[in-house]
């Protein structure tokens, strides 16, 4: 495979099936579980979002799932000093920084990198001591792609959450904009800081994955709501074959 037709990898999102387990407050359907399974049906890696509201992941399923997991545990988290203190325990492979309201239903808009570069700049630096890679998850903006290399960021993950917005509106116009924009995004990061790792994620299913798939430079693909969603009906390692073949 030639480095130009080389696929995105798929890390899978597997907070819902903690929100499931959440619903009745039981002990299943298991986090640990899922994250197992997917790794056997070919996922490259397993993100989970510990909330500071604990309203799916829970802190034992950190723990668990970072010390059974056979791929790269990619945990989300708000910047605080108390996902800070958990991260470092755990030491996972990456930690991805999101913005985090309470009211909100998912991650709605990128970090605001830019204006707290004084703040991640050394916070960013005490989890790579420990050894764990930091991921910034950002809008597809220059700035903010700037301000994550200047805070020392291992990687950015651009929010393709306006892109699938538009696909679902079927504004098409707007669709092929938002692409261009994150297009433009990934060429200016490698332009930038060519050794930084550029991700993306967010509202993509297997529909609109393969747009982005097609971007060259773009290292990996984080996927869950739609993902989960085709597993209600087709189990969860055929959902999570089915989105890599989108993906190809
Ligand atoms: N990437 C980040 C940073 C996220 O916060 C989320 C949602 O938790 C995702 C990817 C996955 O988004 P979706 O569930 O819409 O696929």
């Amino acid at each position: 495979m030639t480095e130009t037709s080389k696929r995105p990898l798929l890390g899978v999102n597997i907070d819902h099936v903690a929100t499931l387990r959440q619903a009745r407050g039981v002990d299943y359907p298991s986090p640990l579980a899922a994250a197992l399974l997917c790794e056997q049906a070919g996922a490259d890696g397993i993100t989970i979002h510990l909330r500071e509201d604990r309203r799916h992941i829970q802190d034992a399923d950190v723990y668990a799932i970072a010390k059974q997991l056979t791929t790269r545990l990619n945990l989300e988290m708000a910047a605080t000093e108390e996902m800070l203190a958990i991260a470092l325990e755990v030491q996972p492979y990456w930690v991805c920084l999101v913005p985090e309201k309470r009211e909100e239903l998912t991650t709605e808009g990128g970090l605001n990198v830019a204006a707290q570069v004084e703040w991640l700049t050394p916070y960013i630096k005490q989890l790579a001591d420990a050894g764990t890679k930091v991921s910034l998850f950002i809008d597809p903006d220059d700035t903010q792609i700037q301000a994550a290399i200047d805070c020392g960021a291992h990687a950015i993950e651009l929010h393709t959450g306006a892109y699938a917005e538009c696909g679902l509106a079927k504004d098409t116009a707007a669709e092929a904009e938002e692409l261009e924009r994150i297009r433009n995004a990934v060429r200016f990061a490698k332009t930038q800081a060519p050794d930084l790792i550029v991700n993306a994620g967010h509202g993509l299913t297997r529909d609109n994955v393969g747009a982005i798939a097609d971007i060259q430079d773009i290292y990996e693909l984080n996927i869950g709501h739609a993902l989960i969603a085709d597993a209600v009906f087709v189990g969860l390692a055929e959902a999570v074959k089915r989105m890599k073949a989108a993906m190809q």
